[in-house]
């Protein structure tokens, strides 16, 4: 199992670029599932959790690779028998697999999609994907651990989700698409993701009108072609490089972004005292060696987003003053506290809420990755701290960022991957 090593006091320069978005390409990669023929992405990162979706989709028969392993390129073919099952092994890996649920049914009238359990950030129900997904009239069974979900032919209907969720959205909109009739969806995420699938869609020959906004209006179609299409940037990777500039003290430059999804953090790190500039479709922040400490408070798209929780916790660690942190979205994403702790942060948690004094420095010491973004907050910590940290359990970096440590260290980090 590998560890990350850094050697903690480099101010990063430079400039870096952002690579795919995972969380649009997921949702995407499922969404070949709704045509017969090969799809084929750009941009799509390297990342643990696109190997997986990748292999839900070969278990059911579907020609699914990336060209090469140096390539951003990987095609879907669904030409032939598709078995419309994704198993324990694979979803209890990647909660995300349970995306193939929507295009599954909606496809082949049929799907047996296991119930991801909870995961180290909350316990995550599925209970608005399926009943979008019974709105437009699908029987839902669950038996043995698995959903089962069958609709000789789905119609449109009227879903109004009572918790507003990313891929409860996208699910119930893949669903949607081949319908028959108009189907009304209400309280939807408003996350750029969403609004990507819709547009790969759209591409594909679906008629969805107001992805992006709350309320998404999909008049079904008899079929849909495979599509050719670039994934967008990571908005969540390229706010993790520019916090990496803000707590280092540093000057970077985040190329290929787009600058109007990132609002809600650029807004807060120029609270904090960066200074931001757009520059093309950079994003360039430019830190001085301490920050302002800044409150957040987590809500859906446009809102801040959960999955920088994490990282801007690490950096309000060492601003000054305190900072008030609250998580609205997942009931146990504070795993990371306790692990900067051990790097000599001040942070108290109060139920949803962490209180985070700001020290004047952080000293470097082994930790552990608990889950993804939490992997990132310990490496920004990490830059920051004085002398060693060892970062651990790296296989959750790996589900959702590609080659973090290289691009880091082309800024000027000290930091390299290790064999634990
Ligand atoms: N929820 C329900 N019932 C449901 C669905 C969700 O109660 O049927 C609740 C969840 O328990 C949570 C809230 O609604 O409290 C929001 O969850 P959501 O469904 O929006 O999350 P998700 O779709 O499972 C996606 C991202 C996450 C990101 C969240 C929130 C993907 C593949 N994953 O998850 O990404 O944190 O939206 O923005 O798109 C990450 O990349 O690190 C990550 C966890």
């Amino acid at each position: 199992m590998d560890k990350i090593v850094i050697k903690g006091g480099q101010a990063l320069h430079g400039e870096v670029q952002a690579s795919g978005a995972k969380n649009a390409a997921l949702p995407i990669l499922a969404s070949a599932l709704l045509a017969d023929g090969t799809s084929t992405y750009r941009n799509v990162p390297a990342l643990a959790d696109v190997a997986t979706m990748l292999k839900v989709l070969r278990t059911m028969g579907c020609d699914a690779e990336r060209d090469s392993e140096t390539t951003d390129v990987c095609r879907v073919g669904v030409n032939g028998h598709i078995t419309p099952e994704a198993p324990y092994d694979l979803v209890k890996t990647m909660r995300a697999s349970v995306l193939v649920l929507g295009p599954l049914v909606a496809r082949f009238g049929r799907a047996r999609v296991s119930m991801p359990g909870g995961c180290a950030i909350g316990a995550r129900p599925i209970d608005q994907h399926l009943k979008g997904l019974k709105a437009l009239g699908a029987d839902i069974h669950l038996t043995e651990g698995y959903v089962e979900a069958t609709a000789k032919q789905l119609k449109g209907g009227t879903v109004n989700f009572d918790v507003i969720t990313v891929t409860g959205t996208e699910n119930v909109m893949m669903a949607a698409v081949l319908a028959q009739g108009r189907t009304l969806m209400e309280n939807c995420a408003r996350e750029p993701e969403v609004e990507e699938l819709a547009k790969v869609l759209n591409k594909m020959g679906a008629r969805i009108e107001g992805a992006g906004t709350s309320s998404i209006t999909i008049e079904g179609v008899d079929g849909l072609k495979p599509v050719e299409h670039a994934i967008l940037p990571d908005r969540i990777e390229a706010g993790t490089l520019l916090v990496a500039a803000a707590i280092s003290g540093g000057d970077v430059l985040v190329r290929r972004v787009v600058p109007e999804h990132m609002d809600a953090l650029v807004e807060k790190l120029r609270e904090a005292g960066c200074t931001i500039t757009t520059e093309g479709s950079g994003l360039r922040c430019k830190a001085p060696q301490r920050l302002d400490a800044v409150n957040i408070t987590t809500t859906e798209h446009p809102g801040f987003p959960t999955d920088m929780q994490a990282q801007l916790m690490a950096l309000m660690s060492v601003s000054q003053g305190t900072s008030v942190i609250s998580e609205n979205i997942f009931e146990n994403r504070f795993m990371h506290v306790p692990e900067l702790h051990r790097l000599g942060a001040d942070i108290t948690i109060q139920g949803p809420t962490a209180v985070v004094k700001g020290v004047k420095g952080l000293s470097g010491a082994p930790v552990m990755a608990t889950d993804l973004r939490a992997s990132a907050s310990l490496i920004l910590a990490g830059l920051r701290a004085e002398g060693r940290t060892d970062v651990s359990r790296v296989y959750h970096l790996d589900r959702g960022y590609e080659r973090l440590e290289r691009k880091l260290s082309a800024l000027g980090a000290d930091i390299r991957r290790e064999k634990a």
